[in-house]
């Protein structure tokens, strides 16, 4: 299992971790394609399959709502990625395309391991929600940043959910499991973060500061939708909605001072 090997890293940032010297791909807070092809590659040929038991069991109260949840995340995680391969194709970066494709082979990996997961709760994965219709359309308003600013708010709130799962569920083999996918998912955030403070370089200091406000006012809408809709999962995992909050606004603090401020 990975996730028992990482337990105690996922309150880390990435670059923590590089510090740590468990990742040494990277240079502080410069982005290169290179670097992260060399990431991307090396996470996927050194990582362990990720096994579950064919039924995992939960206490009665917590299992319908953590089901109702991960159905939502794993249709998520199993988009192609077609507009931002496409988008990817307009920076002229052959490198960085690459990286992105096995960005969206590691999101579709988790859609994996959350179908097996639902299968071993004895539920079935979904094939529509209505958040992850509204985010493919936000997404695909503008061009490539706004896709990127729009992601990222998908992966700062998944990132917690995760890390939430791996703090409070008692099951063993879950907790593992939502480790190594939270370990993934520090690395999206810096990936996406520090492509995009690379993209907005030549953007003047107010116009930074009115983007921030523009997204994280959409960040905000979105944090508290899905406080909203999770909010069952949150109760089962003992989670407070303020609990839940201030670990997703602390986490868009960090995103926002990476990428943007
Ligand atoms: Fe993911
Ligand atoms: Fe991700």
């Amino acid at each position: 299992m990975i996730g028992s090997k990482y337990g105690d890293k996922i309150e880390m940032t990435s670059q923590q971790l590089v510090e740590t010297g468990l990742v040494t791909h990277f240079e502080r807070g410069v982005f290169s394609s290179g670097q992260w092809l060399s990431y991307f590659e090396g996470n996927k040929n050194s990582k362990a399959a990720i096994s579950l038991p064919p039924q995992i069991a939960l206490e009665d109260q917590a299992r319908l709502p953590i089901i109702r949840s991960l159905q939502r995340f794993q249709i998520g995680e199993k988009g192609e990625g077609l507009h931002l391969k496409k988008y990817a194709g307009t920076t002229n970066d052959p490198v960085y395309q690459q990286c992105v494709d096995l960005f969206i082979q590691e999101e579709n990996v988790h859609a994996e391991i959350l179908g097996r997961m639902l299968a071993a709760l004895d539920a079935k994965p979904i094939s529509f929600h209505w958040s992850n219709s509204a985010f493919i359309g936000l997404r695909r308003l503008l061009g490539l940043k706004t896709e990127i600013f729009i992601l990222l708010i998908a992966e700062i709130v998944g990132k917690c959910f995760y890390k939430t799962c791996a703090d409070h569920l008692s099951n063993r083999v879950m907790k593992d499991t939502f480790t190594a996918i939270v370990m993934d998912e520090i690395f999206h955030l810096e990936f996406n973060c520090t492509f995009m403070r690379k993209q907005m370089n030549n953007y003047s200091p107010v116009a930074r500061k009115l983007i921030y406000w523009c997204w994280y006012a959409l960040f905000f809408m979105v944090c508290m939708a899905f406080i909203v809709d999770h909010r069952a999962a949150l109760k089962a995992l003992d989670v407070a909605p303020s609990e839940f909050w201030k670990d997703c606004s602390g986490t868009f603090d960090h995103a926002a001072v990476k990428a943007l401020l």
